[in-house]
């Protein structure tokens, strides 16, 4: 069976090719991990955050696809030097539209760029144990779609044994 490539545009093949700020960050103030219940793909979100709550640092590191590497770079970019309260309203919709548009079946991709995103700022947060005003109780959209390991884990295991029992 031929696979036909998906249709991303070159700016996110160049983000894939030369991806910025990937890697683990080794003085990182929080990490967080992300997967996908959809593809099942995980990512690790890395901040650097200082006494002001300004972002000074982002990295990530990837097991997902191109387009997961690519709104990931540009997350990173785009959060840099941001206090955590604006880095927070990144939306998944914002990181599409700076990577130049991705094939709509591939926002989950980008969606899980800005749920580790959200997912590293409310950890940071859950570990001062303070709760800003801004800081919605409720999960968002993007959170809800980044699931912890574990939680990732128990659904493709559930997914693997519905299918072994087709
Ligand atoms: Fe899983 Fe893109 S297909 S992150």
């Amino acid at each position: 069976m031929s696979r036909t490539p998906l249709p991303y545009n070159r700016k996110i093949l160049e983000l894939f090719r030369n991806p910025k700020n990937l890697g683990k960050m080794e003085d990182a103030t929080v990490t967080a991990v992300a997967g996908n219940p959809l593809c099942g793909d995980m990512i690790i979100f890395y901040l650097k955050i200082n006494d002001e709550e300004v972002i000074e640092k982002a990295s990530f590191e990837s097991y997902g696809c191109a387009a997961n590497i690519a709104t990931s770079s540009i997350v990173t970019e785009m959060i840099k030097g941001m206090k955590i309260k604006d880095a927070w309203k990144t939306s998944w919709k914002s990181v599409v539209e700076a990577v130049g548009g991705l094939p709509s079946v591939k926002f989950h991709c980008g969606i899980l760029a800005v749920g580790a995103l959200k997912r590293a700022i409310r950890v940071y947060y859950e570990k001062r144990e303070v709760s800003p005003g801004w800081l919605p109780k409720e999960l968002t959209f993007e959170e809800k779609q980044a699931l912890e390991e574990e939680e990732l884990a128990k659904i493709l295991s559930n997914r693997m044994k519905d299918e072994g029992e087709k």
